[in-house]
């Protein structure tokens, strides 16, 4: 038997299945008629790392000594409810050199009900990606406008235009959002404009701190792997000026999964912007 979650808030507390523990948030019910519903995870360790060096010392990557099957499955269900998924041009490179995934794996056998999900709902079985970059370095791969998925490039003022002509003849439309860097409210606001209403940011620290400082962040989910991994470099969920006023939540949910990371447990908790 597949073993559970504990529900440890709101209470009073409750086991449950696993599987499903994120769809019941129902994130599109949060869909409304004047800003995105926007939302954000992570998994990291008890000391904040959700990045750490590759082994071959070439930049970060989502520590493997946290990375686990039971957390996966709630990062796809948060994807899943997405109609619109924030990534980066980190993830593109990383793609090029055969380091990244798929962010929802909708077409793994594993997930498909996952992908009855969507198509329940009347959704293509990809979300819409959003790639935000200034540089608009990278290559960009076959499969991200394949199964009517359509690319959006996020990026800063005069991007040069020989490559946003190259971009758009091959996978979609770039928008400026932005001076010197894209800026969380033109974001959110260009997104809107384009019919998106739940957007998923699977993206990494610096992605964080520009929804977080314009406020166009709703909620957090954070997975809290119980380990302590130490070491440089290394990132952790944000990563940028000191946010002023501060980015205040309040516990959404909080549940204890037992069997995850190796038996020795993790928690989920998810938080909403005040
Ligand atoms: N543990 C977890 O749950 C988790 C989650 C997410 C990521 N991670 C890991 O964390 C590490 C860092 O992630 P990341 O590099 O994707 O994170 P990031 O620092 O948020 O984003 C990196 C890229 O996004 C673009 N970007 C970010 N902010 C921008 C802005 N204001 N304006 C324009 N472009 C902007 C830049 O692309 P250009 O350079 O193309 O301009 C930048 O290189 C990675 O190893 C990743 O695997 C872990």
């Amino acid at each position: 038997m597949k073993s559970g979650v504990t529900q440890l808030y709101p209470l009073p507390s409750a086991d449950r299945e696993l599987e499903g523990t994120y769809l019941a948030h129902d994130l599109r019910e949060y869909a409304n008629d004047s800003t995105p519903y926007i939302y954000a995870n992570f998994v990291t360790s008890l000391d904040g790392r959700i990045a750490i060096p590759r082994p071959d010392g070439s930049g970060l990557m989502v520590p493997k000594n946290i990375a686990n099957e039971r957390d996966w499955r709630l990062y796809q269900e948060l994807a899943t409810q997405a109609d619109l998924i924030i990534s980066s041009g980190r993830y593109l490179r990383d793609w090029a050199q055969g380091r990244a995934q798929e962010i929802l794996q909708t077409d793994n056998p594993k997930f498909a009900d996952l992908r009855a999900w969507r198509s329940a709902r009347g959704l293509k079985p990809h979300p819409d990606i959003a790639i935000i970059s200034s540089s608009l370095d990278f290559t960009i791969p076959d499969v991200l406008t394949q199964d009517g998925r359509k690319a959006i490039f996020f990026t800063t003022a005069n991007p040069d235009p020989k490559r946003v002509r190259e971009i758009e003849s091959k996978a979609g439309q770039v928008i400026v959002a932005g001076e010197n860097s894209v800026e969380g409210i033109l974001f959110a606001q260009r997104a809107f404009e384009l019919g998106y209403r739940v957007i998923y940011s699977g993206a990494g620290p610096k992605i964080l701190h520009l929804l977080l400082a314009d406020g166009v962040l709703d909620r957090l989910y954070l997975t809290f792997a119980n380990r302590v991994l130490g070491g440089k470099p290394f990132a952790t969920i944000m990563d940028g000026a000191l946010l002023e006023p501060t980015a205040d939540f309040k516990l959404d949910t909080l549940y204890f999964d037992a069997a995850g990371v190796d038996g020795l447990g993790q928690l989920f908790a998810s938080y909403d912007r005040l």
